[in-house]
Parts: structure tokens; sequence; C-alpha cells
């Protein structure tokens, strides 16, 4: 079945069709979801075989307003003070979960915790109020590729694998959620909220993970967002066998920023590398980025490119 292409003026549609159990592809301000009712196994584990993602890897709960997630999980002071001054917004916290609600333990893959969001888009929020569920949605591209912004991106990937995607439009922040754990407090990924601001928030230093952790933050496996051609970093001059993605002053065949702005470099992340992914490999190049500074979405940018760049096996 090919997939249902659904626009704002559909969201009854598209709602219908997670509370049926299917699975529906849609907007956030960071990057689109594929989301399915996380109370549903069946319709949870669809999203696994679409992705084909490995099932060891939990996915986060999405919800339309705080009541909603403080039925889901428990919430303590730091969890509040984060919800209140970012909800909604680009930041997920992993909390304990409420065993009692019915989230399937496909959505925490059996961890005690889960993650849990309020997206800002409206048309994400506004999808899973008139679901009136929570909605499990990891990011809407196959395990391991670049992370779709478009609901073409989306398409690209996983046409004829989802019942539908509701385009609206490019997303704002362009990259997945911070994931912060309350208890013990850590960083688990940067991403569309700065460390550097909850920090300022809590008035304390958020620790990262450490390397002996494993599992307790297991999307972080080291190959992830992989373009198809290999990718060199930190690069001022690019060789002549390299298609180059510039930011600032450091030009290339893309530029992420040429005013040198991180929140617009965010923005460009991926769509910039599916493009030059694309020329790469019709012309037997490789690819090389601009160094990114490392503060504010800098941190989240350098994370992204590094995995992209990462080795594979
Ligand atoms: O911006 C986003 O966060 C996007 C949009 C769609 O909301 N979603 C997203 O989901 O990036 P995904 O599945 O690609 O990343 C979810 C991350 C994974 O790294 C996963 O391991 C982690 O969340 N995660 C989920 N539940 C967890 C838990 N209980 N403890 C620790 N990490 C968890
Ligand atoms: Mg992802």
């Amino acid at each position: 079945m090919p997939t249902l292409q659904l626009t704002g003026a559909d969201i009854e549609k598209a709602a219908l069709l997670l509370q049926g159990g299917d699975l529906v592809a849609f907007p956030t301000e960071t990057v689109y979801g594929l989301g399915a009712d996380a109370t549903n196994p069946e319709a949870v584990a669809a999203i696994y075989a679409a992705k084909g993602r490995p099932s060891f890897n939990p996915l986060i709960v999405h919800v339309a307003d705080i009541e909603m997630a403080r039925e889901i999980a428990v919430f303590d002071d730091i969890a509040e003070q984060v919800a209140a001054a970012f909800w909604p917004g680009p930041i997920t916290l992993v909390l304990p979960v409420r065993l009692e609600f019915g989230i399937s333990d496909l959505v925490t893959a059996g961890l005690d915790t889960i993650a849990i969001r309020m997206p800002a888009a409206p048309l994400s929020r506004n999808l899973i109020a008139r679901a009136s569920r929570p909605i499990a949605a990891p990011s809407a591209n196959p395990s391991g590729t670049i992370s779709p912004t478009t609901a073409q991106h989306v398409l690209d990937g996983l046409n004829g694998r989802i019942a539908a995607v509701l385009d609206g439009g490019s997303c704002e922040v362009g990259l997945e959620s911070t994931i912060l754990r309350t208890t013990p407090l850590t960083l688990l990924r940067p991403g569309g909220v700065p460390v550097e601001e909850l920090e300022a928030l809590l008035g304390e230093d958020i620790p990262g993970v450490t390397s002996d952790e494993g599992i307790s933050a297991p999307g972080q496996l080291a190959s992830h967002y992989a373009p198809n051609s290999r990718l060199r970093l930190g690069v001022e001059a690019p060789r002549a066998a390299e298609v180059m993605i510039g930011f600032g002053p450091v030009n290339g065949h893309f530029n992420l920023s040429e005013q040198g702005d991180l929140t617009e470099a965010a923005t460009h992340l991926f769509a910039t590398l599916r493009k030059a992914d694309l020329l790469a490999q019709n012309e037997g190049k490789t690819l090389a980025a601009a160094p990114i500074p490392d503060k504010g979405l800098g941190v989240a940018i350098n994370d992204r490119l590094a995995r992209a760049a990462a080795p594979r096996d």
C-alpha cells in the first residue's frame, strides 16, 4: 500500500489511523516522528519493523499536555522545573514509568524508566490531543540513516511501509530533542535545548553519560545518521575529491549558515547532509564538513556530525 499523504486539514483522519493501530509520521519542531499508539503493543512493534530498529532501543512517548505526562511518569522537582521552563519544546525527560498506565513495554524496552516529551509544533500536539492517547515516536527514518526534517524525507525512506505521513513543512529546530535523566541527573543526548540553558535553570553542572553505563542511553550507538559517503570533520580546506559542507566564513558546496548562526545551522543540518551525500555519490566523491563551535546548539550539531562520520560495521 502506498503511504497516504495528509495535510493539517486531514488531522482527524490521521488521529483515526493512530487509534486504529496504524503508523503515522508527523512533524514535530525537531524532526518528523513515526507515531504509533504507545498503549498498543502491535502498533509499537510495527514501528520497530518499519524502521528496522534494534528492539532493545526504547522509544520516546509524546504527550499533548502535562496532565497526560504526569499520568505516565513520576515527576520529581527537577522534572517539574524543566517542564515548566521548556515544554512544549525540544527536550525529553527520562523518568520512572507508572506501569499502571499501560504503556507497552516495547516502548520502554523493559526499562523501569520512560522517555517523555511534549512537542511544540502545533500540528503534533493537535494530532496527539485528537488521538487522545500517548504517541510513541522515534524519528521517521530507517534505523541508522539521516533523520527526516521534511515529509519528502520521510517518504524517501519509508514510502509504502507506513500508513500515512502528515505534511507540516520543514522542521524548525532540525535536530532531535535533548534527553535529560533526572535521577541521577544526566545528559543522555545533546539536542534542541542547549545544556548551558538547563544548567542555568537548575543552577548545577549536568554530567554526560559515562562510557561504562551502556544501555541507559541505548540510542547512543556510535554509527548513526549515516550518509552513504564517508565524512571528514573539522575541515578548513577540502580536497578536490570532497563535497564540502561549510559553516560561517569556511565556505563550500553548501553552507549551514553563512552568518555562522548555530540555530540556522541546526535547522539545515540534516537536509544539507542529504543533498551533499547525493552530490558526493553522483560525482564519486566523499564528504567534508567545516568546524562548528562546540557551544550552544553546536554541541548537538557536532554530536550528529561525529555519528555521521563514525566507522560502520
Ligand atoms: O526530537 C526527538 O526526540 C524525536 C522526535 C520525533 O520527537 N524523536 C527521537 O526519537 O529522536 P529516537 O527514537 O530517534 O530517539 C530516542 C532516544 C534513543 O536514543 C533512546 O535510546 C532514548 O531516546 N531513550 C528512550 N527511552 C529511554 C529510557 N527509558 N532511558 C534512556 N534513554 C531512552
Ligand atoms: Mg533517530
